[in-house]
């Protein structure tokens, strides 16, 4: 080691120019984003290649650092801040979302437990009891900051598993005597279903997927005959545990039939989760208070304020009626903390796998205080707003349909061909319905299926617009997010545009 190196921290006035300097870069990189490519079309492997393969041995310059991310790491990203990004949900990166994100990384603090920092604690309280409030959610619900809603929806039927087989947490399932337990979710619930099953020692095979109807919803008859015939197979060890219900489900945002399931889960004695990781953040607008009709009868919720509530990745916030059923669970205190846990305060390690715990609630503070709730509802609003106006267009387009409803940010869409020799009959513009039926019928189905994705190919491909595509029903459809700030209308309206020429020309 050099002997004269500095073993401290970089000099303070050395810093205060570094901060200066990173304003600018970060206030530039905002202020241009838009003139960017918005995906690279490297090769795999072309940014590893461009870096150093070796550690460095001795430190480098801050500005030489800067100057590699220009030039190597920003060029190589998928923007999704980018007012062309129009993939997944869309994306929420805003400037009091920065500034929130800026002032955690100084503090760096563990919020393990209450002791290691109480106004980490103390704020996670606050915010995931604003959260609640604009949920319409009764007192009795707790929650709990998470990165994920993946890791939400784990911790949620790890609770629900050991509510139904007792002493699992203390003897595992086969030491417990566990049936083989059942969750029911629709055909179009997200993955992290699954994920949680694998984890919990419970089986991928045994998340049921429900048949869906044409508006993508769960089918309420199906499930009931899906539990039905589970309960009847109690003799081979088989028992229903969980049924998911998804508010905005990720292709389609549709949403599940919560009151009625919440029916059905009670009198099969049944954990009810929501999964209302995208659709949840909507319900602080007075006009789709609806969204959360049903929820107070809920087990668990999981509300992902990184989708729709203008947080940055990652913010996950999941709900229990009574969080001492969570608590209970996980709680699990080794000598070396107990000195750091104070029993009458709430410990956070105390509520899932994790031990530490950033600071997450304090971005969620300064964003939710920027733009007040009125704020963030404006602009949702602004968002379906767009998704309904680009809709339209599908809709007076011969050669595009609109394959699902259009209820918040998204719009799933086909290019059916303008030839109606290829597309096969396709009913005109004004004869058609506001959503297809959808889907199939057509000769060439699978040939346009290979058309849509080509599109969405060579769009992102372009680095001129983003976009994704899913499959519906069998069929692959084009989908667009809404969620973005910097997303206008002429933005949406040059995404047309691009789709409409890419069409042509294949
Ligand atoms: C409906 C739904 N649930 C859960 C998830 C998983 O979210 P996360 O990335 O926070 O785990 C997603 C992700 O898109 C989603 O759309």
């Amino acid at each position: 080691m050099n002997p004269k190196q500095n073993l401290g921290d970089t000099s303070p006035d050395e810093f205060r120019r570094q901060l200066h300097e990173l304003a600018d870069w970060i206030a530039d990189f905002r202020q241009n984003l838009g003139s960017l490519p918005v995906a690279p079309n490297d090769k795999p492997g072309a940014i590893l290649a461009a870096l150093p393969a070796e550690p460095p041995e001795e430190g480098e310059p801050f500005e030489k650092i800067l100057g590699d991310i220009d030039q190597d790491i920003v060029p190589g990203m998928v923007h999704w801040s980018h007012p062309m990004f129009l993939g997944y949900f869309g994306w929420t990166t805003t400037a009091p979302a920065i500034l929130g994100e800026i002032i955690t990384a100084p503090l760096n603090v563990n919020a393990m437990t209450w002791r290691t920092c109480p106004a980490a604690t103390e704020l996670e309280t606050l915010i995931v009891d604003w959260i609640r409030q604009w949920m319409h959610l009764p007192q009795e619900f707790g929650g709990v900051v998470y990165d994920t809603a993946s890791v939400g929806v784990m911790h949620a039927l790890a609770v629900a598993r050991e509510e139904a087989a007792p002493s699992v947490r203390k003897h595992g399932l086969v030491g417990a005597g566990a049936p083989v337990f059942r969750i029911y979710a629709s055909e179009q619930a997200h993955s992290s279903a699954e994920k949680a099953a694998i984890a919990l020692g419970l089986g991928e095979e045994n998340v049921q997927r429900v048949p869906t109807d044409s508006h993508f919803r769960m089918n309420l008859g199906a499930m009931r005959e899906m539990i039905a015939r589970d309960v009847a197979s109690r003799g081979r060890g088989i028992k229903p545990m969980a049924v998911i219900a998804t508010v905005g489900t990720t292709s389609t945002a549709s949403v599940d039939p919560v009151p009625e399931i919440a029916t059905i889960c009670r009198e099969n004695k049944l954990w009810l989760h929501i999964d209302g990781a995208y659709g949840a953040g909507f319900a602080i607008l007075p006009e789709k208070k609806s969204l959360t009709d049903g929820w107070s009868e809920a087990d668990s919720i999981v509300v992902n304020p990184h989708k729709s509530l203008f947080v940055p990745l990652d913010f996950s916030v999941l709900y229990v009626r009574n969080l001492e059923r969570l608590r209970r669970v996980f709680t699990l205190v080794p000598e070396y903390l107990r000195g750091d846990t104070v029993e009458a305060q709430k410990n956070y390690m105390d509520y899932g796998i994790q031990l530490g715990r950033r600071f997450r609630a304090l971005k969620a503070w300064v964003i939710f205080r920027s733009f007040g709730r009125e704020g963030m509802a404006a602009r949702l609003r602004e968002f379906v707003r767009l998704a309904n106006l680009f809709a339209d267009w599908i809709n007076s387009d011969n050669g595009f349909e609109l394959v699902a409803p259009v209820s918040m940010g998204v719009v799933c869409f086909r290019y059916i061909g303008s030839d109606p020799a290829f597309a096969g009959s396709h009913p005109s513009v004004s004869a058609r319905p506001a959503v297809a039926p959808y889907l199939t019928g057509r000769p060439n189905e699978s040939d346009l299926d290979a058309l849509n994705s080509e599109i969405v190919e060579r769009i992102n491909a372009s680095g001129r617009a983003y976009l994704t595509q899913t499959k519906l029903h069998g069929r692959t459809v084009m989908r667009i997010g809404l969620g973005n700030v910097l997303t206008t209308e002429k933005h949406l309206g040059e995404a047309w545009e691009m789709i409409q020429e890419t069409a042509k020309q294949l």
